[in-house]
């Protein structure tokens, strides 16, 4: 037998760790769930088609400046049209699951008031194509896509009143969707679209907010994700799950010892303060507080009992290490190694792999808030992606990074860490916010001039995996 064999070794490690076993072999678990995700704004084009309404990305891509190549999500990939050819190539990887958003100014092209039933007519045609394809359905209610006019009316997230706004579109999209559609996740990446929207501007609304206002806006996004949950629950629909779909902040032990683990997960627990841990524990902590000072947000007890109604699951986009994690006998607990500046970067040069990331993020969260169950609703790399001479992208640059990943997925699902399953970002290149068109996240190459989509050799990379349950 091969020395690479598992066996023995792996089950003494297991029993070691006194983990809990879903699966022995070197594959994922039998119900693992395999998924490709995309977002609204990303992909679907057709902006003033149907009656949608324009939203603040909208303006911002078309505010001079804003986008590396100029571009604007206006047509993207088409997916408004050729959805149905994109469930098909769902269906080629051997995906079972779909992450998709839903565009508020589709449903509410005001943001509030009458609902424009063609809009949620597109959902629909879309949700039941893929349940004649056996894709389930996982639909994200918010992914950056504000109505204008809420930014107009209310200042946006600055303003509570969006988080309001939020819950009413909630609870009325997931009562017209909910008999085919059991899996929703309210806010997509809080913490980006705090920061890049309204602290550094580089994100639509393109604010540049004061600390004190940057922190208010974190706080009306976390009551809008609470006031979604309770209105969802107050439908009384059956079946429904809802979770959050965070990018949490990255904490890494630098050396696996028992010590550096415990420090990673305190830091896990603040430096997610101002949204993942007020959520699962509904506090904002002591030390997140005392350091916010008088810039800290302004709230009741009443909004923190909201912010942490009780949710089905957690839903983490996972991409890089934030931060790698020494113990230490200070005040915290810990010690943030400076990110070492020889890192390796991918094609886009803020995402620099670390796989292990994928192992202790789930694991983190499991651990810290007793979650026990995880989706990973994100993951994923733009890549050079030049076709060769004969015409095929071979993408290893994405296949390394993935196999990397999944690799360390395996190990945590092996070791009991309740992933349920999978979202790859993406299945196809799409609008990649304010790098428009130049970063290439998909599984699929698109070609911008004809909307023609070809698989990479990532897409036969991911439908073997799928096929073996194992990193292939
Ligand atoms: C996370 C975001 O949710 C998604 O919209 C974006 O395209 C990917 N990261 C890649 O940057």
């Amino acid at each position: 037998t091969s020395m690479l064999s598992t066996g023995p070794g792996l089950a003494q490690l297991d029993e070691a760790t006194g983990a809990r076993n879903r699966k022995t072999s070197s594959g994922f678990p039998n119900d693992f769930l395999w998924g490709t995700a995309t977002s609204a704004y990303q992909v679907e084009g057709a902006v003033n088609e149907d009656g949608r309404g324009p939203s603040i990305w909208d303006r911002f891509a078309h505010t001079p400046g804003t986008i590396a190549d100029h571009s604007n999500g206006d047509t993207a990939t088409n997916h408004y049209h050729l959805y149905k050819e994109d469930i098909q190539l769902m269906k080629a990887l051997g995906t079972k699951a779909y992450r998709f958003s839903i565009a508020w100014p589709r449903v509410f092209p005001e943001g509030a008031g009458s609902p424009n039933p063609k809009g949620l007519d597109f959902y629909n045609r879309l949700v039941d194509e893929l349940l004649a394809n056996d894709i389930k359905p996982f639909a994200t209610l918010y992914h950056w896509d504000l109505p204008q006019a809420l930014q107009d009316r209310f200042g946006g997230w600055t303003s509570r009143d969006t988080s309001k706004a939020f819950a009413d579109y909630a609870a009325h999209v997931t009562g017209r969707l909910s008999d085919r559609v059991k899996h929703f996740f309210t806010i997509n990446e809080c913490s980006r679209l705090v920061h890049l929207g309204h602290e550094f501007g580089a994100d639509a609304p393109g604010l540049k907010l004061s600390p004190s206002d940057v922190k208010q806006v974190r706080h009306n996004v976390a009551l809008g994700h609470g006031l979604a949950v309770q209105a969802i629950r107050a439908n009384g629909l059956a079946g429904i799950r809802v979770g959050p779909a965070e990018n949490a902040v990255s904490c890494i032990p630098a050396i696996e010892t028992p010590a550096n683990i415990r420090a990673a997960e305190i830091a896990t627990r603040e430096l997610n303060a101002g949204y993942l841990t007020a959520i699962l524990e509904g506090k904002y902590t002591d030390a997140y507080l005392a350091q916010a000072g008088k810039d800290a947000p302004k709230y009741t007890a009443e909004d923190l009992r909201i912010i942490s109604s009780p949710i089905d699951f957690v839903g983490l986009n996972v991409y890089m290490p934030d931060h790698y994690v020494v113990a230490a006998d200070n005040e915290r607990g810990f010690t943030l190694a400076p990110f070492p500046k020889s890192f390796p970067h991918m094609k886009a040069t803020w995402l620099r792999p670390g796989p292990e990331t994928m192992y202790w993020v789930p694991r983190h969260v499991a651990k810290l808030w007793n979650v026990t169950s995880i989706y990973i609703t994100e993951n994923g790399t733009s890549g050079s992606d030049q076709p060769a001479a004969d015409g095929t992208i071979y993408d290893v640059d994405r296949i390394m990074y993935l196999r990397n990943y999944l690799t360390q997925l395996q190990r945590a699902t092996s070791e009991g860490v309740p992933v349920l399953g999978y979202f790859l970002w993406s299945l196809m290149d799409n609008f990649e916010w304010s790098d428009g068109y130049e970063q290439r996240f998909g599984l699929h190459h698109v070609d911008f001039e004809t909307r023609r989509r070809t698989p990479k050799l990532s897409a036969s990379f991911y439908r073997e995996t799928i096929a073996r349950n194992a990193v292939a």
